[in-house]
Formats: C-alpha cells, structure tokens, sequence
C-alpha cells in the first residue's frame, strides 16, 4: 500500500519511527514533512499529506502531532477524507468498519510506540463493511443537507 505521512516538530521523532514500521511491512512510505525538529504548523504538513490521500496518489495517510488532534482537524477539512485521531483500539477498529476511514492521525505526546503500532496494525488490517454505512459516508460530503 502507498502511505502519505506528515508530522509537525512534536511528531517529528515518532514519525521517523512508523516510517520504519510501515517499510518493515512492506508498504511504500511518501513523507511530506516537516523536514527538521524546528517549531512549525501542523496544517501545513497535515494537508499536504491529506491531499495526496484525496486525490488518490497514496491509499492511506499516517499522521503525527502532539495530541494527533490538530493535524487531525486540517486533514478532515478536505472532502473525502476521513481522518481518525487514534485514541484507543476500538475507535480504531470502527473508523475503518464503520466509517471507511483513510487516515490515521497519533499523538507523540500521548501515544507509546508500541502501542502506536498496534493502532496502525488495526487501521491497515480491518476492512470497511459498507452497506449502510456507504450511504452515511456519502452524507458526510452531502451539500444539500
Ligand atoms: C505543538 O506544540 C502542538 O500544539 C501540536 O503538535 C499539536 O498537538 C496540536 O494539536
């Protein structure tokens, strides 16, 4: 699978440590950021990685910020993607059951490693049941409603 990821200075480290990860599985990684531990703004990074995930050019996205939740909010203000700030297994599991998610946001600050591998595991590895659940996601970019 071809993965976008990004982080801002607070995910910098950890997101060296997933793009080994996602490598020792055997995916294709393409890093949009940031380029050094030097402060700068999650948006910036967030988006570019989420805009490589909405047009199609990378099947999944990862992303790193301190909480997971900013970089989370500039990802999931472009149509189409769905971006779940991993907090814990479940939601996780339900984001990809349920919710088709197509990005995966973790917090540096918040987050193990170990147990940031695990959550990425389950994001990878869990399929979309569709059904009703389709109908609901195509609500989600519905303009009339
Ligand atoms: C940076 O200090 C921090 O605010 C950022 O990484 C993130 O946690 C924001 O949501």
């Amino acid at each position: 699978m071809k993965i976008a990821v990004a982080s801002d200075h607070a995910g910098y480290d950890y997101r060296q440590m997933l793009k080994e990860y996602l490598l020792s599985l055997g995916h294709e990684v393409e890093d949009f950021g940031c380029p050094d531990k030097s402060s700068c703004d999650y948006p910036t990074f967030g988006r570019r990685a989420a805009r490589a995930v909405q047009s199609g050019e990378c099947e999944r996205g990862v992303l790193v910020c301190g909480t997971g939740f900013g970089i989370s909010l500039s990802a999931n203000r472009l149509e189409g993607i769905r971006c779940v700030n991993a907090t814990d297994a479940l939601t996780v599991r339900l984001s990809r059951l349920h919710n088709n998610s197509n990005m995966i946001s973790l917090g540096a600050r918040v987050i193990g490693e170990e147990e940031a591998k695990f959550l990425l595991d389950t994001f990878l590895q869990t399929p979309f049941e569709g059904g009703r659940h389709a109908r609901r996601i195509a609500l989600i970019d519905d303009k009339t409603i």
